[in-house]
């Protein structure tokens, strides 16, 4: 059994993570940004609560250090995101994309930055980079796929940057497990209840790559059915 960090675990695909890792036996570190709702989320699941704001660099190590010295840890699960500013593409600004790049993009790096070192001491150090489909460029490109149908500039390049990060680290980390899951589109608030997929279906990928046991590929990107082209 293992010991996972979840990034944005007070509700969602984050909140659905923990849930299915503490039923079959894991430990689960249930990280948010706000104190109340992470406690009440970590409390109804049996998971430990820590507070953790990707875009902060104090608070992401803090967290490394509260896990380091409570035992270690052997999955990061980088979850948290947000879409963002929408509506007309033109009308995005350069502070727009800087808001999403930080919570989607620079909380990848922050955390991977401060998590590794703790990860070194794992047996079966794992990183699971949750992305999204709506930044494969196959995907986007393809009129069959409902991601070709949106245009979202700055949710779907920051994780088409997601999933280039997840190659470098696994590249850079070949003594770690270091993959991306694209959940498809799921029901969550970040859609408002929209998408097609239940929360379990949505993780499906996510606890695929969180419970491998420091086996299989590296630097890859899958959902619920298979490898998702980049
Ligand atoms: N739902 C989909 O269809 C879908 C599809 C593909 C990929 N994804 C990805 O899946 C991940 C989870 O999405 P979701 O559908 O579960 O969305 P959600 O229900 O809106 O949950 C997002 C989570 O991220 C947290 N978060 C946002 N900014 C944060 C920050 N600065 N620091 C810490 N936590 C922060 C939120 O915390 P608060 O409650 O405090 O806001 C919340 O816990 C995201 O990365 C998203 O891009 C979702």
């Amino acid at each position: 059994m293992t010991t996972t960090l979840i990034t944005g675990a007070n509700k969602g695909l984050g909140y659905e993570t923990a849930r299915r890792l503490i039923e079959a036996g894991h430990t689960v570190w249930m990280a948010a940004r706000d104190e109340q709702r992470g406690r009440t989320a970590a409390d109804e699941l049996g998971g430990s609560f820590v507070q953790l704001d990707v875009t902060d660099d104090q608070s992401v190590a803090d967290a490394a250090e509260t896990i380091a010295n409570a035992g270690g840890l052997d999955v990061l699960i980088n979850n948290a995101g947000i879409h963002g500013a929408l509506g007309d593409p033109i009308q995005l600004t350069a502070a727009d994309a800087l808001d999403v790049y930080n919570t989607n993009v620079a909380s990848v790096v922050r955390m991977t930055h401060a998590f590794v070192p703790v990860l070194r001491d794992s047996s079966i150090p794992t990183i699971v980079n949750v992305s999204s489909g709506m930044g494969s460029f196959t995907f986007v490109l393809d009129p069959e796929r409902v991601e070709s149908s949106l245009i979202m500039p700055l949710y779907q390049s920051s994780k088409s940057a997601v999933t280039m990060l997840t190659v470098q680290y696994a590249k850079a980390l070949p003594d770690m497990r270091v993959n991306a899951a694209d959940p498809g589109y799921t029901k969550t608030d970040f859609n408002e209840g929209h998408g097609h997929f239940t929360v379990q279906e949505g993780t499906d990928a996510i606890v695929e790559l969180a419970t491998r046991e420091g086996s299989g590929p590296t630097g890859t990107i899958i959902d619920r059915t298979g490898v998702v082209p980049f």
